[in-house]
């Protein structure tokens, strides 16, 4: 299998590195290589060549079995144009319109919530990933001055909201899960989200062993924090699941925990920690792996490789039982001790 992997900017070159030694020790000990084959597309390679990802660029990531990204994002690019291109654009162009990101808690001494476990928090969240206010639809006109409109639009389609919505009771049902939960703005955004009501109620009731609910994006962010062990699917719209999941990486430790995958089902997808370039900590050796990590497991499941998938998630755990952590989660390691810590967990099994 032939991974494209893109460490992008900041953290991202740190954690990435420690996912790469992860998926290379993975093919070693499972002997089922993986073809891993950096790209050099990042703020750097933008501001060196002026290229943000050559024209022929997402035809290439297409010939990959998947695509894994670090982060993108560099202040010395302040209209981000190279992360646009490289992730949303890839998000757009492979059409990888489910975002996947898992919320669960490994270890319950990471949750920041009083007497939470892990039973409390573990469910997914499926992000549209594909339209949305990220489309970039809008203009501005009289910039610069007090008369200044700025007009941003938001797209649903009944293809894309109805494909999301589809996918999320698709997998509610393939794992076993009863509860599936919808949050929108329709109260106050009348027109697009009236489309997520109508198809929301539409596919429920094909799936009457499903209880399906609705609740406001924001009594869903309060909720998040007061009761989630009330949500086992959570399904909503692109700028709403971006918020929310960064409310799930908190409740599973902090942003270095979050893991994600950008998907078209059957088709080449996209795995990325759900942090970004974080820059007080880029190069330091401080920023957390595990996310990214948890990313590869998620893109080995995605690519049909349980076994390592799983593998690699008890070699995660393990590390956090043992305290082999970095700092954002109490412990004292870098980046590359707890890489190398995950590592060993990986090979044990078989060196004994
Ligand atoms: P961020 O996720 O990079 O960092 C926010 C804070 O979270 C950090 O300052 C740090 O305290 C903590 N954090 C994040 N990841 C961590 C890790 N692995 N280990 C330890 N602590 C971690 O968000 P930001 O500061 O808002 O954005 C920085 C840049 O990254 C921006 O350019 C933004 O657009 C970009 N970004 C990219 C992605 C992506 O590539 N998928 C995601 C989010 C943000
Ligand atoms: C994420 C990020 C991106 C998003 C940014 C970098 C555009 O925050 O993947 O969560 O908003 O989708
Ligand atoms: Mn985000």
């Amino acid at each position: 299998m032939r991974i494209a992997v893109i460490a992008g900017d900041g953290i991202g070159q740190d954690v990435t590195a420690e996912a790469v030694k992860v998926l290379t020790a993975m093919g070693e000990v499972y002997g089922e290589p993986l073809e891993l084959e950096p790209l050099p597309w990042s703020a750097d390679h933008y501001l060196q060549t002026g290229v943000t990802l050559p024209p022929d660029g997402y035809d290439m990531l297409r010939q990959y079995d998947a695509v894994f990204v670090g982060a993108l994002g560099d202040p010395r690019v302040p209209d981000n144009r190279h992360a646009r291109d490289i992730l949303l654009g890839t998000r757009f162009e492979l059409d990888l319109y489910v975002n996947y990101r898992p919320v669960r808690l490994l270890d319950e001494r990471l949750c920041p919530l009083k007497g939470r476990g892990t039973a409390d928090v573990n469910f997914v969240v499926f992000r549209e990933n594909t339209e949305g206010v990220y489309v970039s639809i809008g203009g501005r006109f009289k910039a610069g001055t007090e008369d200044e409109v700025a007009i941003q639009e938001e797209i649903n389609t009944w293809k894309g909201v109805n494909r999301i919505i589809r996918h999320a009771f698709a997998y509610a049902k393939a794992h076993g899960l009863t509860k599936v939960c919808m949050a929108d703005k329709s109260n106050a955004m009348q027109q697009g989200h009236a489309l997520w009501q109508r198809v929301y109620k539409e596919v429920a009731a094909e799936y009457p062993g499903i209880t399906a609910t609705h609740q406001y994006i924001d009594a869903l962010a309060m909720f998040l924090v007061k009761d989630p062990g009330q949500y086992e699917v959570i399904v909503t719209n692109n700028l709403f699941g971006d918020i929310v999941t960064d409310i799930g990486g908190a409740l599973q430790g902090g942003l270095g925990m979050a893991a994600s995958g950008n998907l078209h089902p059957g088709k080449t997808s996209l795995f990325e920690p759900v942090h970004g370039s974080a820059p007080p900590l880029a190069g330091r050796n401080l920023a957390n792996p595990m996310g990214a990590i948890l990313s590869s497991a998620l893109m080995l499941e995605t690519l049909g490789r349980l076994d390592e998938a799983r593998a690699i998630e008890d070699a995660v755990k393990a590390a956090l039982m043992a305290g082999e952590t970095t700092t954002d989660i109490g412990g004292t390691l870098g980046t590359r001790e707890v890489g190398d810590a995950i590592v060993r967990r990986i090979r044990r099994p078989v060196e004994e």
